[in-house]
């Protein structure tokens, strides 16, 4: 029986691999935060705002219906219309950051945004409650933030420019870059580029979903949009040539196994994540996060838990993950370096079951 029956994907209880993840200190750079909205909180804002759920908040996210990305992102949709004034944003977002983050023993973060899940706030407005949030989550529990700015891939180009624009208009030190989000087979990367380039020219990282598209939507995405890593990007391993210049020029991918498997992308949904396993096993920067966490079932923590089960991997692999969020981060290089020793000094922290020292012969016999 698993002491994690309420997660979507339970594991066996094993307390040296549970205290190993709940120490490990974690880079997150793919979680949404509509996506991360506890149900409590979703049902709250919509009787603040009168808006009828039809359901009771236990019954709001109904994980493993989210096989289905169209239906995941219905309740996407609902959850984001809830989410409305200054407040609102302000309370998700640090919500996210502290028990949905600090908690879990995530240092860093880079939130992805979706303007366009809130279509009726001004960006100006979900900007002044989410850096209000990142602010009070800091002073609270030292958690540090930015912002990605994700587009919705099913509009058109040309709204993706608007949101873009919009995006430099009220430029913020504190949104580093853009993403591309919701579902990849209904918004070829193609035809985004004049809206990759825009941001390009306006300084902004970029990153992209690549979750069930080819092996060359990758490719689209590092020679087209200027992405400097790639979210999901599970199909790269089904072409050595893409995979072989993506470890030559270590692009980060950016993976979320319980979200993925639930959705079959990086796996058979049989919680075997073959795809990240080959993805590493290839020598490429793959680092983990949760995605959507509350709707999928799993927090930072579990992820990093499913995976230390499946793959089998213990703290020197787990920690490398980790590391390597911090090397895909988009912080420069002098936070990037400060990220690093604090992440050295708490894996330094943690035992290895391989340093015990062992019995004296002695005693042994
Ligand atoms: N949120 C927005 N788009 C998403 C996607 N494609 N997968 C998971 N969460 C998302
Ligand atoms: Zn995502």
């Amino acid at each position: 029986m698993s002491a994690f029956a309420s997660y979507s994907t339970p594991v066996p209880t094993d307390p040296a691999v549970d205290a190993l993840v709940a120490a490990l200190p974690k880079v997150s750079l793919h979680c949404h935060l509509i996506g991360s909205v506890a149900a409590g909180t979703v049902a709250e804002l919509a009787a603040k705002h009168g808006v009828p759920l039809g359901r009771s908040a236990e019954e709001l996210y109904d994980h493993h219906s989210y096989e289905d990305l169209g239906e995941f992102l219905r309740v996407l949709d609902v959850v984001g219309s809830v989410i409305r004034d200054v407040d609102d944003f302000h309370r998700v977002t640090y919500e996210s950051l502290t028990a949905g983050g600090a908690a879990h023993g995530v240092l860093y973060r880079e939130i992805q945004l979706s303007p366009p899940g809130h279509p009726d706030v001004p960006y100006p407005r979900i900007l002044e409650g989410v850096l209000a949030g990142i602010a009070d989550a800091r002073a609270d529990t030292g958690v540090e933030a930015r912002v990605v700015v994700g587009i919705n891939r099913e509009r058109s180009g040309a709204d993706a420019v608007e949101l873009v624009e919009q995006v430099v208009a009220h430029r913020v030190d504190e949104v580093l870059g853009i993403g591309l989000d919701y579902a990849e087979v209904n918004g070829p990367p193609g035809r985004f580029v004049e809206a990759f380039r825009l941001a390009g020219r306006a300084g902004l990282r970029r990153t992209a979903h690549s979750e069930s598209g080819p092996p060359r939507h990758i490719e689209v995405l590092l020679d087209d949009l200027g992405c400097d890593r790639v979210d999901h990007g599970y199909h790269v391993v089904d072409d050595p040539a893409i995979t072989a210049r993506c470890v030559e020029e270590r692009v980060p991918f950016n993976c979320t196994p319980v979200s993925s498997d639930i959705g079959r992308y990086s796996g058979s949904g049989d919680g075997t994540h073959h795809r990240i396993r080959e993805m590493v096993d290839a020598g490429l920067v793959v680092t983990i996060d949760s995605d959507d966490p509350p709707m999928f079932g799993t927090d930072p923590t579990h992820d990093y838990r499913v995976l230390a089960h499946a793959l089998g991997y213990g703290r020197d692999q787990l920690a490398a993950i980790t590391r390597n969020g911090v090397e895909a981060s988009w912080l420069d290089d002098t936070d990037k370096a400060a990220l690093l020793a604090r992440v050295d000094a708490l894996v330094a922290a943690i035992p290895d079951p391989t340093d015990a020292p062992t019995e004296p012969e002695e005693a042994v016999r």
